[in-house]
């Protein structure tokens, strides 16, 4: 893991865009968006350039992590209606490229397998964005989830439906049950973006990329990945114990090598 603690969520912003940025300048890209707030600062900055410095996705395809289940697709608290809405009707993805999870379909293990077989047509996904929860889920693969699991229906944690109950207008709407990438699933990707920003994420950003690889911290999964970036501000870096190294890497740097 390559561990980069920036000075604030504006600098971790514009490292992200930057990395998707170069994917897409090399042609074909498949783009895994998280939603939730995390990555909402790199998607304002990815629109920033598609409208000032013609950054064009046109050619790019997106696949969403996961998806509540019960929710119709156009239901506003739907990652489908979410990803539209805070990024991809900003830019000029083609609608048709923007994947995700049905979480109405009438036969949700249908609907998994059906996904999975989208992302392997697809090519498999080249950068994967990936928020984190206070619990140490990616996705909705919250603790004790399988390291080796593939899409699939999981139950939330009442942590995690607190912690998104700011997205319903009463937390009783937050549904129990989503569909999610699997753990295997996420790491098939070929770049990991894992960003934490604040102090409420610090404890589970030390646990995934310090902590032991266990499925009760579902991130630190990503250790088993050949090439994860976790990108971080000062809060959320704050619990790391080896952050002087971490600093002192990134301040080593080769200008030839791309994270
Ligand atoms: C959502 C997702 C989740 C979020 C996590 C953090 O698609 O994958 O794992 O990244 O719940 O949410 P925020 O960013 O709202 O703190």
């Amino acid at each position: 893991m390559e561990v980069v603690i920036h000075p604030d969520s504006g600098a971790v912003a514009r490292t992200t865009a930057d990395i998707v940025q170069g994917r897409l300048e090399q042609g074909h890209a498949a783009l895994g968006l998280a939603t939730g707030s995390t990555p909402l600062g790199a998607y304002r900055e990815l629109i920033r350039r598609h409208r000032q410095e013609g950054l064009s996705f046109a050619r790019a395809q997106a696949f969403t992590l996961d998806e509540y289940l019960g929710l119709p697709p156009e239901h506003l608290g739907s990652y489908r209606s979410v990803i539209r809405r805070e990024f991809t009707d900003s830019v000029d993805f083609p609608d048709r490229a923007v994947h995700s999870l049905d979480g109405h379909a009438p036969d949700p293990v249908a609907e998994a397998a059906r996904y999975e077989a989208a992302i392997a047509a697809a090519g498999g996904i080249d950068v994967q964005i990936l928020g984190i929860g206070t619990d140490g889920h990616i996705g909705f693969n919250e603790p004790m989830s399988s390291l080796a699991s593939r899409t699939r229906i999981k139950t939330l944690t009442e942590q995690t439906r607190r912690d998104n109950a700011r997205f319903f207008p009463a937390p009783e709407d937050v549904p129990h049950h989503v569909l999610t990438q699997g753990l295997a699933t996420i790491r098939d990707a070929r770049h990991l973006l894992l960003i934490g920003l604040g102090e409420a994420k610090a404890e589970a950003i030390a646990a995934a990329v310090e902590g032991p690889l266990a499925a009760a911290c579902p991130a630190s999964s990503l250790q088993l990945h050949p090439h994860t970036t976790v990108l971080v501000d000062q809060a959320a870096a704050s619990r790391l114990q080896h952050r002087e190294y971490y600093e002192y890497t990134l301040a080593q740097k080769p200008d030839w090598q791309a994270y």
